[in-house]
């Protein structure tokens, strides 16, 4: 990370899982009184996939990263599971994970709401920093388990997924040039769920805060990078709403075309979203060895993250 560091860390591989059962604007139509038109003018929202656990989701995405990496999978020595919507109370849906891949490390959840995998990739270099050889972080959700589906407001929007990546050490600083991770509870009501219940959204709120957090975020990554927001190849933005994204993008003086978004066919998975932006981005032949990739994350409670990385290429 810096000169001081011991270990550098970088990425080297993703996968991601999607439910095979799509969701549809024309099938919310048949739910709810809304149009799809109006879902795609306010979110950019064409489909989104539902189905399955989280632990199963995460672990076949987890799986593809192993296999991609050709790594060992007993070298992982810690998996950081960020999610909202955990299998269980307790234990950690993360142990479930560990156990449905057959890892011996150690594993736990983490909840930042939709900046979660961001905060878990900056945890895993840091780990790797005091001496850990490789983290398998994964962010995963099956938000449709949170959602009232008869609430126009907020059931078009959120869907399940997952995406993961391993971080592993190197030689030199690694891939982490910038970071920032930042909450507002005093937003807590602009977005909650409370336990057995239904999520509950003031929309514009969070839209506004958003746009704001996104930003500041983005900015204090790229101070830390000692780099100017024109010289960020690709933004890997949360996939909450197209909108969103492109007033931040706007307000940072970055080209919305330089963002990766699959939030058209997905939806809103929350800390799965950014790792699906990104492994979209690899597989669309959007990035390149060396490339400086922005990847920022907001969400409930209010909280935003943000990391400037290199693209190791591999
Ligand atoms: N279909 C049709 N109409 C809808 C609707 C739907 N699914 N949902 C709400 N409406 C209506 C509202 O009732 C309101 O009607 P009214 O003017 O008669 O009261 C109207 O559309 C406008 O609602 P509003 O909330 O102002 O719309 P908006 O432009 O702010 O878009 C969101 C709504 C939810 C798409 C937008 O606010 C948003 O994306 N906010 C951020 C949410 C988010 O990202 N959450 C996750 C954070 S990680």
């Amino acid at each position: 990370m810096t000169s001081n560091s011991l270990f550098g860390a970088r990425m080297v591989a993703l996968g991601t899982a999607l439910p095979d059962k799509v969701l549809t604007n024309q099938d919310l139509e048949k739910m709810v009184d809304t149009s799809s038109e109006w879902i795609v003018e306010r979110s950019g929202i064409h489909e989104r996939r539902i189905g399955g656990t989280t632990a199963g989701l995460a672990a076949e995405a987890g799986q593809i990263a192993i296999e991609r990496s050709g790594i060992d999978p007993q070298t992982i020595d810690l998996l950081i599971l960020a999610t909202t919507t955990p299998d269980r109370r307790v234990p950690a849906t993360a142990s479930t994970v560990q156990e449905l891949l057959g890892l011996s490390c150690g594993a736990m959840d983490l909840n930042a709401a939709c900046s979660g995998f961001v905060y878990g990739m900056i945890a895993a270099h840091g780990f790797i920093n005091m001496g850990h050889q490789r983290v398998l972080v994964i962010g995963a959700e099956t938000l449709r388990r949170l959602v009232d589906w008869t609430d126009r407001a907020t059931c078009i929007l959120f869907a399940d997924g997952a995406g993961a990546a391993i971080i592993e050490r190197t030689e030199g600083p690694g891939d982490l040039h910038g970071w920032h991770v930042n909450s507002n509870g005093a937003l807590e009501e602009a977005l909650y769920c409370d336990f057995d219940a239904t999520i509950q959204m003031s929309g514009q709120a969070i839209f506004k805060n958003a746009v704001l957090a996104m930003e500041h975020a983005a900015r204090q990554s790229l101070e830390m990078a000692d780099l100017s927001p024109a010289e960020i190849d690709l933004v890997v933005p949360h996939q909450a709403n197209v909108r969103i994204v492109e007033a931040s993008c706007k307000r940072l003086g970055i080209p919305y075309e330089k963002t990766s978004m699959v939030i058209h066919r997905t939806g809103n998975t929350s800390s799965a979203s950014i790792p699906l932006a990104l492994e979209d981005a690899w597989q669309a032949g959007r990035v390149k060895k060396g490339d400086r990739l922005l990847l920022v994350g907001f969400g409930a409670g209010m909280t935003s993250a943000a990391a400037v990385i290199t693209w190791d290429g591999k």
